[in-house]
């Protein structure tokens, strides 16, 4: 089924399950088009997730629990074993569509367990369902606790650099850094934001900064080669952004640059928070197996439809990098915020849950 464009409005639900569809923000269209597309075919979130029409790690995870949710819909299983060998083959067909943000898996396998309680096919579908919405609602709640617990580390008049967009548009709403940003204002401070663009696809220009100027904030947008500059000439007070994957060491894996920024930050004495909740956090992985996903070279040679570069370039283009646990000042998230050693502190947190 061709996606279509049902809505244009202005309130940034990232996704959302209604009347037994998966309603998401087209990321691809932004800052020009606010469009709403529906699917009612897991195979059509797993294609958004790898185009992008839906991003950022916790985005991901819902998309791929609303993916399952659609996978129990369709299918025409009529005996518990076949409804979850169906429903482990819409898992298997999402989970390899992106490789580097922990959620994704996270969200699948939590519906899985889900479903395999489940007596009935019946019982199962609403399961299903019913887990992935609530999953939906409690990222949000998720993102104002971490906002809350990251707002007392921000102060009034501070200007906050992000990279990337860890914003409403990479969750559910609200958003993990962006979030730290909206409850500092929330709070009563008076804050100002530098979006560094994020090349190669400008989650910063199309995304960070459409959805901070949607929210009224005063934000700036700065190339991604301006960083050092910005530092180096006191326009940045401390610096937040998302993750796709922390481990335990308190390794942290988000978008590519993130560890030119943390370097930066810790050259010029500027403290460099991460935000992101427990389901980022891989307990289990150890940093020299995470998976980086490349992306393809047309991402770097051109910028949207324009040829940038010449033909029969060679092209690296790593989508995530990982920023070591020393060039962190904090990490941020709905249970408190841990800081160095972050191997104690991290499990701490997770004794805490
Ligand atoms: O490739 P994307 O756009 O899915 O990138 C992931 C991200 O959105 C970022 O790395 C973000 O900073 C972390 S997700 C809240």
């Amino acid at each position: 089924m061709e996606n279509q464009a049902i809505k244009i409005d202005s309130s940034l639900r990232t996704v959302e399950w209604k009347d037994n569809k998966v309603i998401m923000i087209d990321q691809t269209k932004l800052p020009n088009e606010l469009i709403f597309v529906e699917y009612d075919d897991f195979n059509q979130v797993a294609d958004a997730i790898s185009t992008l029409v839906v991003r950022g790690a916790p985005a991901i995870g819902v998309s791929g629990a609303f993916g399952l949710g659609l996978a129990v819909l369709q299918s025409k299983a009529i005996t518990k074993d076949e409804l979850l060998s169906d429903l482990e083959d819409a898992r298997k067909i999402l989970f390899a569509t992106r490789p580097t943000a922990v959620n994704l898996g996270w969200g699948l396998e939590k519906i899985m367990n889900v479903a395999k309680t489940g007596e009935t096919v019946e019982q199962i579908k609403e399961l299903v369902i019913s887990q992935a919405k609530q999953m939906a609602d409690e990222d949000i709640e998720i993102n104002k606790t971490m906002g809350k617990n990251g707002s007392t580390l921000f102060d009034d008049n501070d200007t906050i650099m992000t990279h990337c967009n860890a914003g409403a548009l990479a969750t559910v709403a609200y958003g993990t850094a962006l979030g730290v940003i909206r409850a500092t204002r929330e709070s009563g401070k008076n804050v100002k934001v530098i979006a560094t663009e994020t090349r190669p696809i400008q989650q910063g220009s199309r995304l960070t900064a459409f959805e901070l100027k949607h929210d009224g904030f005063d934000v700036s947008l700065v190339p991604d080669t301006a960083v050092g500059y910005s530092m180096a000439n006191g326009l940045v007070n401390k610096v937040v952004v998302g993750a796709d994957r922390i481990v335990k060491t308190g390794h942290v894996f988000n978008k590519i640059g993130t560890y030119q920024v943390a370097t930066m930050a810790k050259q010029h004495g500027i403290p460099f928070y991460v935000a992101a909740p427990l389901s980022t956090i891989d307990l289990e992985t150890n940093v020299d197996d995470v998976i980086i996903e490349m992306r393809k070279g047309s991402e770097v040679t051109g910028i949207g439809e324009k040829k940038t570069a010449p033909d029969g370039i060679g092209v690296i283009n790593p989508a995530f990098d990982m920023t070591p646990p020393e060039l962190i000042s904090g990490i941020i998230t709905e249970k408190g915020v841990a800081t160095a050693p972050f191997e104690e502190s991290i499990s701490k947190l997770f004794a805490a849950n």
